[in-house]
């Protein structure tokens, strides 16, 4: 074989993200926007050409090219190498539809398809569970102490509540009644950054914190059951809650809350921020039919607004 490709989902965190990273259950969807990348063979020079529509081009070898933005996709390409015992010789191509740093498992979606892809062209025969670890590995190089979320709802599609070093369960959910409309504040922000402010935070109030840790990780218990009996108005309460302990935290701010409003007065069942907030996206839950309404009252704040279809697919192979 001298070309293989794979595609993987972007996420949206329905409940939990923060908390999740200090161990508390979370909820997160795929959504079928997706990563794809094709893996092929270079010939010739032990190095990795990363192609990236998005970023440019870079060639890799040995630890050198840390500050590159394609680094992460050699360090994902090279996991694999390792194991397939090669050094070099590959070419990577990476294409996206997952805006980047703003909330969806860009980076994450990137590593399991560049996993998924190099190894098909190496002759590897993974199990999604080590596409799923040899991606996440790539992600600590990103975001330093990455909760695994991203990486595991990107590698087996759906619905799935995780939990950090106990693993995830399948939520089997009906979501055809309703949709999820996602807006973007415009605002850069890192996800590392905003982890550690949380953390800091949190080692400052140990006393104060900890119960709104306890309280998101009771709110992703009932949201997860209440997916599963296809209770959507309690779910999109508790989304609310779930935004209320997040701007507790303090990821939230003036334009973020401008969204979420919004979306709630437009009809959203329910809004909230969704991933690392500090900037990125709010999601809305709304029912089918209020969808459009939604999504054309936050066009007129956002800087893009999607709705976005639930992939019941991970990692796809060709
Ligand atoms: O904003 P994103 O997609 O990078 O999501 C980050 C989710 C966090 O819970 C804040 C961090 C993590 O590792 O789970």
């Amino acid at each position: 074989m001298t070309r293989a490709a794979a595609s993987a989902p972007g996420k949206v965190i329905l409940v939990g993200e923060h908390f999740v990273v200090e161990g508390q259950p979370a909820i997160a969807v795929a959504v079928d926007v997706r990563a794809r990348v094709t893996a092929e063979e270079l010939g010739g020079e032990p190095l990795v050409e990363v192609v990236s529509r998005e970023l440019g081009r870079a060639s890799f070898t040995g630890d050198e090219g840390r500050e590159s933005p394609l680094y992460p996709v050699y360090v994902a390409a090279r996991e694999v190498m390792r194991l397939a015992g090669r050094v070099g010789g590959l070419r990577v191509r990476v294409e996206s539809d997952i805006p980047p740093a703003a909330g969806m498992g860009s980076s994450a979606a990137v590593a399991v398809a560049t996993v998924a892809a190099v190894s098909r062209l190496l002759g590897l025969d993974l199990s999604a569970e080590e596409v799923s670890r040899i991606a996440y590995r790539a992600e600590v190089v990103v975001h330093g102490k990455p909760s695994g979320i991203d990486n595991t709802i990107s590698t087996y599609g759906g619905a799935i509540a995780y939990r950090r070093g106990e693993g995830f369960l399948r939520l089997d959910v009906d979501f055809s009644p309703v949709r999820l409309v996602l807006a973007d504040s415009g605002i850069p922000r890192s996800t590392g950054a905003m982890v550690a402010k949380v953390r800091s935070l949190k080692e400052r109030y140990p006393a104060v914190l900890d119960p709104i840790y306890y309280a998101a990780g009771r709110l992703a218990v009932e949201v997860g059951k209440a997916l599963e009996r296809g209770d959507f108005e309690v779910v999109g309460e508790l989304m609310n809650v779930n935004h209320g302990l997040l701007s507790a935290v303090g990821v939230s701010n003036r334009r973020l809350e401008e969204l979420v409003h919004a979306a709630r007065e437009a009809g959203a069942l329910g809004a909230k921020i969704t991933g690392a907030g500090g900037g990125g996206l709010i999601v809305a839950l709304c029912w089918r039919e209020d969808a459009e309404r939604v999504a054309e009252a936050l066009e007129q704040l956002a800087t893009r607004v999607l709705v976005a279809p639930i992939s019941a697919d991970g990692v796809r192979y060709g």
